[in-house]
């Protein structure tokens, strides 16, 4: 439950019009700026507590070491093919829409990313974390913990067993709620290409509402990070599908490439 930091007790005063203008406001700088940003701003004040925890200094670029370039290797008996439904880990079916969620992992040059961890976390049906520090009045599900991973195969694809989670509460702002979202971490095919993001269902009406969400200020990035329904993901009485793909970015610069450079 990462975004989940509590915001102050000051920040939670404010309404969700104040919020929503806020988010307006700096929208519409980015727009009249015309400079395209492609990830989410770390210090974006809608998002409450974005404005003490991000950096104030300036990052410095470091040359990764030799052992950055490696990628983490996984063994067949490291991760259970199993361990990719979420819908079998107790004695029951957990309550909620079953579905698949499915994708590609691919590098910044849109070759697959093999054989490399995805790990997803999740609220259940109802919006609740199984944490202790979510609170929020809605039920636990026994039969759901929404923790999986797997491994993506030869293409890269990645593949999940779970239901759709609901949007839940947060303390951002009075009022404030989260789009329906599961939490991902990848790894790519080096160490410094570990990503955490969350992914997104299409057409949910908090989009417009959610700091997180417009933290990333370029519509078309925050596009990517929406699934979409695809029939033949959906299986006849059995689930629904959707299908979102990743790209990692990174830079693949070999340590004689950079001998080359210098
Ligand atoms: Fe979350």
């Amino acid at each position: 439950m990462n975004d989940s930091n509590r915001a102050s007790s000051d920040a939670a005063a404010s309404t969700q019009a104040e919020v929503s203008e806020e988010i307006r406001q700096i929208a519409k700088a980015y727009e009249r700026d015309g400079v395209e940003e492609t990830q989410p701003r770390l210090d974006y004040p809608p998002y409450r507590s974005s404005v003490l925890r991000h950096p104030t200094k300036d990052p410095h670029h470091a040359d990764p070491e030799g052992i950055e370039l490696w990628a983490p290797v996984f063994g067949h008996q490291d991760v259970d093919p199993l361990e990719a439904n979420l819908n079998i880990q107790h004695r029951g079916e957990p309550v909620g829409e079953r579905m698949i969620v499915t994708g590609r992992v691919l590098d910044g040059d849109g070759r697959p990313v093999r054989h490399q961890l995805v790990e997803i976390w999740q609220a259940n049906a109802g919006g609740r974390y199984i944490h202790k520090r979510d609170q929020h009045p809605a039920a636990i599900d026994p039969n759901f913990t929404g923790v999986g991973r797997c491994l993506t195969d030869a293409d890269g694809t990645y593949s999940f067993t779970t239901i759709k989670p609901g949007p839940y509460p947060w303390k951002n702002h009075r009022n404030a709620w989260r789009p329906a979202h599961i939490h991902f971490s990848l790894f790519g095919t080096e160490f410094t290409q570990r990503m955490v993001t969350q992914m997104y269902f299409p057409g949910d009406p908090l989009f417009a509402l959610d700091p997180i969400y417009q933290a990333i200020t370029d519509q078309r990035a925050r596009d990517r990070l929406v699934a979409t329904y695809d029939h033949d993901v959906t299986q006849h009485e059995w689930c629904t599908g959707y299908r979102w793909d990743i790209v990692l970015t990174g830079t693949h610069r070999t340590p004689l490439e950079e001998e080359t450079e210098a």
